[in-house]
C-alpha cells in the first residue's frame, strides 16, 4: 500500500501511527484529527523517532480531511472514548455524528480505500458506515476480535504459565460485555487448550476477556486501552498490506453466514489485499451458538437506537 489514514490523533491513533510506521507498512501515514494541532504534533514526533528506528515512512498530520486524498486505506479511531463505568454503547450517539462526517469525508476524498473502523461502539458503527458508504460489505470492516483474542491467549498464558508465542484465541461476537470466548477454538501449538486448564482457569479467562477493556479502564481512569488496541489494529493492516490472506476475528457485514443476515458482528474472516475476503464459518455447538445468538441481541437492540 502507498497510503493509510488514521481519523483521530488520540492514544489509539497516534500508537497505531507510530506502529505502522515503524513497521514500515506503507510509504506516506496520514494523521487526521478536527482538534487543531494534535495530529500535526502527534506527526512530527512520530516523524522524529525515525533516525532511532529507522524508518523512511513519512508521517503527516492535519485538519484539512482533503488530506485524505490518495488512501489506499482509511482506519476510523475518533470518537469519544468511555469514561469509567460506561458501556462501549453509552457513547453511541456522540460517535454517531462523527461517523457521519466522517464517511462523508472519505466518500469525497478517499472513494477507493478499504475502511478499518475501531470507534465504539464499534459494531454498530461498523454497520452504520457500511450502509452509509454503500460499498460492497468486504471493504468495510472494523478491528475487535483481534483484540479480544490477544486479551484472551495474554490470559491463557497466566492461568498455564505457557509461552504466548505458541498460544491462539478466538473470540467472536460482538466487542461488549456478551462476546464470546471460545475455548474449543483456543490452541497452545495446535493443542487444545483445554488441555491446560481445569474449568475454573477457563471460566476467569473468558470473565477476564470480556471484561478486558473495563478491567484497563478501571485502573487507568483517564485513559482506555491503546498499546494493544494499536497492535491489533497494526496485525490487521499487516494482513491487508501484505496481502497475507491472514484467518483473523474481524468485525464483518453478515450476509447469511451463521444464519444472520443486514447484521454487523465479530467472526474470523479470510483478509487481505482486498479487506474482507470471506467470513469463515466455525462449526459451534448449541452452548457456542447460543452465546454468538445472544451477543448478535445485544448488537441488534443497539441498532434500533440509531
Ligand atoms: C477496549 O476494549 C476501548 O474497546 C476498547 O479496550
Amino acid at each position: 500500500m502507498n497510503k493509510i489514514s488514521i481519523i483521530g490523533a488520540g492514544r489509539v491513533g497516534e500508537t497505531a501511527a507510530q506502529t505502522l510506521a515503524q513497521q514500515e507498512m506503507c510509504r506516506d501515514i496520514t494523521l487526521l484529527d478536527i482538534r487543531e494541532g494534535a495530529a500535526t504534533g502527534a506527526a512530527l514526533d512520530i516523524m522524529q523517532s525515525a533516525s532511532y528506528f529507522g524508518f523512511d515512512a513519512r508521517v503527516a498530520g492535519g485538519t484539512d480531511p482533503a488530506m485524505l486524498r490518495g488512501s489506499d486505506l482509511v482506519i476510523v479511531t475518533a470518537g469519544s472514548p468511555r469514561k469509567p463505568g460506561m458501556s462501549r454503547s453509552d457513547v453511541l450517539d456522540t460517535n454517531l455524528n462523527v461517523i457521519n462526517t466522517i464517511c462523508e469525508n472519505v466518500l469525497e476524498y478517499a472513494p477507493d480505500a478499504l475502511l478499518l473502523m475501531v470507534t465504539n461502539p464499534v459494531d454498530v458503527l461498523t454497520w452504520h458506515a457500511w450502509k452509509r458508504t454503500g460499498w460492497e460489505r468486504g471493504r468495510v470492516f472494523g478491528q475487535a476480535g483481534v483484540l479480544d483474542a490477544s486479551r484472551m491467549a495474554s490470559f491463557i498464558a497466566e492461568e498455564t504459565t505457557l509461552s504466548i508465542k505458541d498460544i491462539h484465541a478466538m473470540v467472536i461476537g460482538g466487542h461488549g460485555d456478551y462476546m464470546v470466548p471460545l475455548t474449543r477454538f483456543s490452541t497452545v501449538n495446535g493443542v487444545p487448550a483445554s488441555t491446560f486448564l481445569d474449568k475454573k482457569s477457563i471460566a476467569r479467562i473468558n470473565k477476564r476477556t470480556r471484561n478486558g477493556g473495563s478491567e484497563i479502564l478501571a485502573l487507568r481512569q483517564q485513559s482506555s486501552a491503546y498499546n494493544a488496541p494499536a497492535a491489533a489494529i497494526a496485525t490487521m493492516v499487516d494482513a491487508i498490506s501484505h496481502n497475507r490472506r491472514r484467518v483473523l476475528p474481524c468485525v464483518c457485514n453478515l450476509d447469511g453466514e451463521y444464519g444472520q443476515y443486514n447484521i454487523t458482528a465479530g467472526v474470523p474472516a479470510i483478509i487481505g489485499r482486498n479487506g474482507i475476503e470471506q467470513v469463515v464459518e466455525l462449526p459451534l455447538d448449541e452452548a457456542e451458538l447460543a452465546g454468538f445468538i445472544g451477543s448478535i441481541d445485544a448488537i441488534r437492540a443497539d441498532l434500533k437506537n440509531l
